[in-house]
């Protein structure tokens, strides 16, 4: 039976949520795209009058919105009320790792997608397609469906009949490029048993995905499909980054490695960049979650193996702070750092499980005074990763920074004065050509700049008496 879809709820505005939908209601505006959340805040800012000020900062996702809001393309809190009328519900909200009980610190926290499951169990009409958005553990769709199917039955006063489908749908957008991501996608993955319901949510994504981009493959693959692929995705980090730490033991140097194993075909160039180590709110927490399911099967060398990725992971920051407060003769009691970008990559204001939150707490702790740029992120928000309030300008509006304090300075002009160091840890366009030879004029001396991300160019820093270090040069020791 052709199953025609004209209403999506999306319940969770969040980074997937929101603009997965706003591409839905951009190529399909004959389809009704309600997108819902508990969080009022985070509606109210989708709903904001200046486009600018949207809760998520994704390269042409405004102008998507601005097209859509209000026509097709709908946020608010009515989640009974639209999961009611709602042929498809996605569910797209957050699966952070479990904090405690059974699990805890690698397991997936599924209480959102239960309250969820419970929810279109109790709301929907008729027949209604469910499809997980979010990264969910291997057999999760069975949990929903059983909570939905308790509930199946008659409808009391109309006679008609409650049924479901449940598909798995991850989403593979990376955040920085996720319109562009979601509008040319390697692949959309449709996990199912229910020709009917796969075929209705193919005829979505046909809109504008050609067909040859579709996968359909049964449930269970379509979960681990989404784990395995940012277990890999991050395995190649901590890969060249452990590499990038022997290079700078070694005379190599990163890049040349990098270009060198990229251009076979077999490895690819692509997810080969030494950096500050992975962010983001997936990596981690995606594998942590492979290492639990591991560990239950039992199969601890699997988990072993996934687990060392996340291990590299930690060390390689860790080891970027020590490094730093090594350069600056082992203190940095009073030392001015510049830190470049606290976003956890460019072109997002995302800043769960960014590496700079680590590698700044570590710099604090040693007693720097840490003046902070973002384009993107707040001050608010550098504080709440931070855990630390930012130090305060005195009457005399002087900065009144102490020893292990921070704040965040909007003006590149005067960051720089008195620094006795400059690091870069977010690859933002603004920070690949400044004015070093300005900006060494400004420092204290002997000053230092760190390139964590390879975006400068090393011979600019050294003409201008800046010492420079940067990540896997080996060429520096
Ligand atoms: N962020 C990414 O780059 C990315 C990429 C691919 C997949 N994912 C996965 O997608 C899922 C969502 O991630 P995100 O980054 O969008 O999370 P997010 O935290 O940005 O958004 C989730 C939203 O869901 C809302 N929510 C939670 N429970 C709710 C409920 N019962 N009813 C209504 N709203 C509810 C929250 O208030 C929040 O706004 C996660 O499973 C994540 O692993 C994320």
């Amino acid at each position: 039976m052709e199953i025609s879809i004209k209403n999506i709820c999306c319940i969770g505005a969040g980074y997937v949520g929101g603009p997965t939908m706003a591409i839905i209601a951009e190529r399909c505006p004959h389809i009704q795209v309600e997108v819902v959340d508990i969080n009022e805040e985070r509606i109210r800012d989708w709903n904001q009058e200046d486009f600018e000020k949207l809760p998520i900062y994704e390269p042409g996702l405004a102008e998507i919105v601005k097209k859509c809001r209000g026509k097709n393309l709908h946020f608010s809190n009515l989640v009974k009320e639209k999961i009611e009328e709602a042929d498809m519900v996605f569910i797209s909200v957050n699966t952070p790792t479990k904090k405690k009980g059974l699990g805890a610190g690698k397991a997936s926290d599924l209480k959102w997608v239960e309250a969820c499951a419970r929810q279109v169990a109790k709301y929907s009409k008729e027949h209604t397609i469910v499809v997980e958005k979010s990264t969910l553990p291997v057999r999760t769709a069975e949990v929903i469906k059983s909570i939905l199917n308790e509930t199946k039955g008659t409808l009391v006063d109309t006679n008609i009949k409650k049924t479901f489908d449940v598909l798995s749908n991850p989403e593979f957008l990376s955040e920085g490029s996720a319109v562009k991501d979601l509008l040319q996608p390697d692949r959309v993955l449709i996990g199912g048993e229910s020709k009917d319901a796969i075929q209705a949510l193919n005829e979505i994504y046909l809109n504008w995905v050609p067909s040859e981009k579709i996968l359909t493959t049964n449930v269970w693959s379509s979960e681990l499909a989404k784990l395995t692929a940012n277990a890999f995705l991050a395995q190649r980090i901590s890969s060249i980054n452990s590499i990038s730490a022997l290079c700078e033991e070694t005379g190599a140097d990163v890049r040349e490695v990098a270009r060198a194993i990229g251009s076979d075909s077999r490895i690819g160039e692509k997810f080969l960049n030494s950096g500050p180590g992975f962010g983001g709110s997936c990596f981690k927490k995606d594998i942590l979650n492979l290492v639990y399911l591991s560990e239950h099967f039992g199969l601890p060398e699997v988990a072993n193996l996934w687990n060392s990725v996340v291990t590299l992971n930690t060390w390689h920051q860790k080891r970027l702070a020590t490094l730093i407060t090594k350069k600056l003769f082992g203190t940095l009691s009073n030392k001015i750092i510049v830190i470049l970008g606290f976003a956890f990559k460019a072109n997002t204001n995302d800043t769960r499980e960014s590496a700079a939150i680590k590698i700044c707490k570590d710099l604090l702790d040693e007693g720097a005074i840490l003046k902070i740029h973002d384009p993107k992120v707040s001050a608010m928000q550098i504080e709440k990763e931070l855990n630390l309030s930012p130090y305060k300008s005195n009457e005399s509006g002087k900065e009144n920074f102490k020893e292990g304090s921070w704040n965040k300075i909007e003006d590149m002009k005067n960051i720089f004065n008195n620094a006795d160091a400059v690091v870069i840890l977010t690859e933002w366009e603004q920070y690949k050509n400044m004015n070093w030879i300005e900006i060494s004029n400004k420092m204290r001396r002997p000053s230092w700049a760190f390139d964590v991300r390879s975006i400068v160019d090393p011979k600019e820093i050294i003409n201008s008496g800046i010492n420079f270090w940067r990540i896997g040069d080996g060429s520096q020791n």
